[in-house]
């Protein structure tokens, strides 16, 4: 059996409403370790109550881009209050998504705000970054972010960037996408990551990999990821999973 780490969940989401305790307890089961992530105060709650529930959980603690109005010096400190949870291993998920319509300068604020307190803490970061390359990396360049790390989570820059990343000490964490049969741009950013920087996710319930991809996600389904990054990266599936957890229990400081 493979040592498999899913370094991005949301089990907390409305998707597991009818089957949570179900859902929860098989990637409780079948995963070795899975760290659940808020996107505001509540998912964030949410997520260390998982954490606490299933020995082998852990939480990531933040706010969203997407999530950036609900940003302010009251919600700052409730994510500074749970952060400090032992549970908690990251300041996440946090950055820029230049999709959605959330003004450009209110998510800097909160983005800036939340790579303070990773540094204040000592927690690894997990950035969401969506259409945002260049404003993601300067951010985290001149906030310091190299000193705690992270991670670019469902990296979606190019191979060119990659460099870039390494650089500012993050490592780069590839999911379903990368088994998606349009995926060349992934997969040749995936062939540039050097293995003691890579790491797997589901970003469970959405990204689902090939051949479930149009269904609901789960941690399980990580394995789909190892088996072709495993393909890019010419080694087997299970040493994809055994250095991708190495890799993951290394830099959120997991015993
Ligand atoms: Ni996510």
């Amino acid at each position: 059996m493979m040592n498999l780490f899913d370094t991005h969940a949301h089990l907390m989401d409305e998707a597991y409403d009818e089957d949570r305790e179900q859902a929860q307890k098989e990637a409780a089961e079948e995963l070795a370790l899975v760290i659940n992530i808020g996107c505001d105060v509540p998912t964030s709650v949410a997520a260390l109550d998982l954490a606490n529930k299933y020995e082998n959980f852990y939480a990531g603690v933040g706010i969203h881009p997407e999530e950036a109005l609900k940003f302010n010096p009251d919600s700052l400190k409730e994510i500074a209050e749970l952060a400090k949870n032992p549970k908690n291993v990251a300041i996440g998920e946090v950055g820029l998504d230049y999709h959605w319509d959330v003004p450009k300068s209110v998510q800097k604020e909160a983005f800036e705000a939340q790579i303070a307190l990773a540094r204040e803490l000592k927690l690894p970061l997990i950035i969401h970054d969506r259409e945002a390359h260049r404003d993601t990396l300067d951010m985290l360049s001149a906030c310091k972010a190299a000193e705690v790390g992270g991670v670019m989570h469902a990296y979606s820059g190019s191979a060119e960037m990659v460099r870039e990343v390494l650089d500012l000490n993050f490592y780069v964490a590839f999911g379903g996408v990368l088994t998606f049969k349009n995926a060349r741009k992934t997969v040749e950013a995936a062939e540039k990551v050097p293995l003691d920087r890579l790491l797997i996710e589901t970003d469970c319930p959405y990204m689902t990999p090939i051949p479930f991809r149009g269904k609901r996600n789960h941690p399980k389904y990580v394995r789909f990821v190892a088996e072709k990054l495993a393909e890019v990266k010419g080694v087997s599936a299970e040493e994809i999973a055994e250095i991708t957890y190495q890799n993951g229990k290394k830099l959120f400081h997991i015993d």
